[in-house]
């Protein structure tokens, strides 16, 4: 029983009907890579997939690279159906220059900062050569090769081509909050091997907040006792995602968020929090006053002893101290604090704050490690080696290039707020907007995408990171000049369909959602209202009556929303295009999308009869079936040539003001251009 996800279908569908797409260009265009290279030439000639297909390795790579070389021959094979079980698995003894995949490797590569991660592949009639420095750039070559896979009446093939690339940052991260919501080891995993296809490197793990502590410590288990809800990694569990990361060239680096955002921490250990209460795990979301006494020597002597453990189980150089949303409430509503403040002359909590940073710094340092921290850390006498995150705004990121110090960009790259990809793309960390030194720009080590995961749970998690952070790896890797986003979107679609492929379930999880809300296998009313909604924007999907928790079900119809969902995208350009130039073509396929939204609505009711969780959706489907209904008439209306007059037209945006309201913590994505028509129809075709 194959059930492909639908939507895409549907999706895809509508390209072919809108004669926007052939068949075969979604496959053999040659310019589907994600990222693009920074230099690629066609030859104008093809690889055709031998039965007999072997890879060789030459020269002095990790042993890494064999196993990525073997699971690049499973990948191939499940993408091809092709038998290429001949060479079982890719060893030191293949090293035939003639193999069909020759790999050239100069040195292994090293898990750190700036290692080089450039490669060419070279694809002609008779063989494929990769060339790299290290295996890191190899393994970015195959990936790239994975992604030039195209088929013909023949069969499959990779096309001519000659490819020199690299990284325009160094550092091209996800964070991944496995705090506030745990996510299981297979979860990141995935979520992996997702980031090396697309050539990310750092994955950011969020490790503790105030809803728990997910690690094990030795030294102090009570952290995973108290602290964790049970859920939490095993250190044999996080040996494993380094393990599994750096089998994929990607780095793993800790955050270990200090002072504030402790609950967890103190829930286990109340004796070292600044305010005597009782403290238990937080189970709501937001910025609470718990936080560590920095006037504590105990304090410091936990934080040696656990920063030190945590340093030995995490190798990367880079060690994250969080230090975001101090409230300095607890601090100054109690005395002792304020006199210690006093007595040294601070005049606030964040210089309090900074004197903190700076007993830890000696504590990472003796471990090896370089400190890396959110904006908030960046304050008058830390050390020019540590790393600032932005998170807050630019300001504080070009403030940190001003003043020294390295620095991530991640504002713009929140990927948890449910804004589209396109977004995400244009947010360049050196926009030429901006002017910069070269020795500023030098010190951008590049941006990550954080996936704080408040409103997901490893079923819904992906939805949230896929396909859209393969636009922000795009932004990471590829030179700044790449930045159409109409070409970002038509790639996107397919490399989302080869993430798909790799295990990630952002299109997979919602037939089995979709069954569960239905209460039932008729799902396809739901469907197609689905496929033209978001998830409210920003945090307001928490807000007002609604307070989420740890513990709410994320199984409602926001979850099964997905953030920048294909189909109104291609109906608004669909919509845009007939403005421009009315053919009945497109009248003909924007007409008929109007008209299954129109009668979805019925059929959605039959389904709210055996889903009493729907119901809060009935707004939004009735809402679509009027808007649709509106647009029809419209289209009606431009086909007559007949123009609507002033009361028709108050009518229909009335229509339209009231399908802006959301439902079921959704709003519907079609409003936009369904106003277009209507207003189109009166006369207004001022887009
Ligand atoms: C953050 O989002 N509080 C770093």
């Amino acid at each position: 029983m194959k059930k492909r996800c639908s939507i895409i279908r549907n999706a895809l569908l509508i390209l072919l009907l809108l004669g926007r797409l052939s068949a075969s260009s979604q496959i053999s265009s040659l310019h589907n890579l994600m990222p693009v290279p920074r230099e690629l030439k066609t030859e104008g000639t093809h690889f055709g997939i031998p039965q007999n297909f072997r890879i060789s390795v030459t020269g002095s790579p990790d042993p890494r690279l064999y196993t990525e070389a073997s699971r690049f021959i499973r990948r191939l094979g499940e993408r091809t159906g092709i038998f290429l079980d001949k060479q079982g698995w890719v060893s030191r003894q293949d090293n035939d220059p003639s193999a069909p995949l020759l790999i050239k490797v100069t040195r292994p590569g090293r898990l750190k900062l700036y290692e080089d991660e450039t490669y060419s592949v070279d694809v002609k009639e008779q063989q494929i050569i990769i060339v790299a420095p290290t295996d890191l750039g190899a393994i970015h070559g195959m990936e790239t090769l994975l992604q030039l896979l195209s088929t013909d009446e023949e069969g499959y093939y990779f096309p001519g081509v000659s490819i020199k690339d690299g990284p325009r940052f160094a550092w091209r991260g996800l964070l991944l909050d496995v705090a506030l919501h745990f996510m299981p080891v297979e979860v990141i995993k995935r979520t992996l091997d997702g980031m090396a296809a697309v050539k990310l490197n750092v994955l950011h793990l969020h490790l503790c907040n105030d809803q728990g502590f997910r690690v094990e410590s030795k030294v102090f288990p009570q952290l995973q006792l108290r602290a964790s809800d049970g859920l939490y990694y095993s250190q044999e569990d996080i040996r494993e995602i380094i393990r599994y990361a750096g089998q994929r060239g990607i780095r793993v680096v800790p955050e270990f968020v200090v002072p504030a955002h402790t609950t967890a921490i103190l829930t286990a250990f109340p004796e070292l929090a600044s305010v005597k209460r009782k403290y238990t795990l937080q189970r709501l979301f937001g910025v609470f006053d718990p936080v560590l006494d920095p006037t504590n020597e105990k304090v410091y002597v936990f934080l040696d002893k656990l920063f030190t453990e945590m340093a030995h189980l995490f190798p990367d150089a880079y060690f994250h101290i969080g230090g975001d949303e101090n409230t300095g409430k607890d601090w100054e509503s109690n005395p002792k604090i304020r006199a210690y403040m006093k007595a040294r002359g601070m005049k606030n909590t964040m210089d309090l704050q900074t004197a903190f940073n700076k007993r830890i710094l000696p504590i990472l340092q003796k471990n090896g490690k370089t400190m890396m921290g959110w904006d908030e850390i960046l304050q008058p006498g830390l050390p020019k080696n540590i790393v600032i995150e932005s998170w807050r705004g630019k300001e504080a990121f070009y403030s940190s290039l001003k003043k020294g110090y390295r620095a991530i960009l991640s504002n713009g790259y929140y990927i948890d707020l449910i804004q589209p990809a396109s977004f995400h793309y244009l947010n360049d960390p050196a926009p030429d907007s901006v002017t910069l030194s070269p020795e500023e720009i030098s010190r951008i080590l590049g941006g990550e995408a954080t996936m704080w995961s408040e409103m997901v749970t490893p079923e819904t998690v992906d939805s949230r990171i896929w396909p859209r952070t393969a636009a922000i790896a795009e932004r990471l890797w590829s030179p700044r000049e790449i930045k159409d986003t109409d070409d970002m979107y038509r790639r996107l679609d397919i490399i989302s369909l080869q993430l798909e492929a790799l295990g990630l379930r952002h299109e997979s999880f919602k037939p089995e959602m979709m069954r569960r809300l239905a209460n039932g296998y008729d799902t396809k009313a739901l469907e197609v209202l689905v496929s033209v909604i978001e998830p409210l924007k920003i945090y307001e999907r928490n807000q007002g009556d609604t307070m989420y928790s740890v513990f709410s079900p994320f199984t409602k119809i926001a979850d099964l929303a997905t953030p920048d969902p294909p189909l109104p995208r291609i109906f608004r350009r669909e919509v845009d295009l007939f403005l421009k130039d009315p053919g009945p073509g497109a009248e003909k396929s924007i007409t008929e999308q109007l008209l299954i939204w129109k009668d979805n609505h019925a059929h959605f009711m039959e389904t709210v009869r055996s889903s009493p969780e729907l119901q809060e959706a009935v707004s939004l489907s009735e809402n679509l079936s009027r808007l649709a209904a509106a647009g029809l008439a419209a289209m009606e209306m431009i086909h007559n040539k007949k123009k609507a007059n002033g009361e028709w037209l108050a009518e229909q945006l009335a229509i339209t003001a009231g399908a802006s309201e959301q439902g079921g913590r959704c709003e519907l994505q079609v409003v936009n251009p369904i106003e277009k028509l209507i207003k189109a129809a009166a006369g207004d075709n001022g887009q």
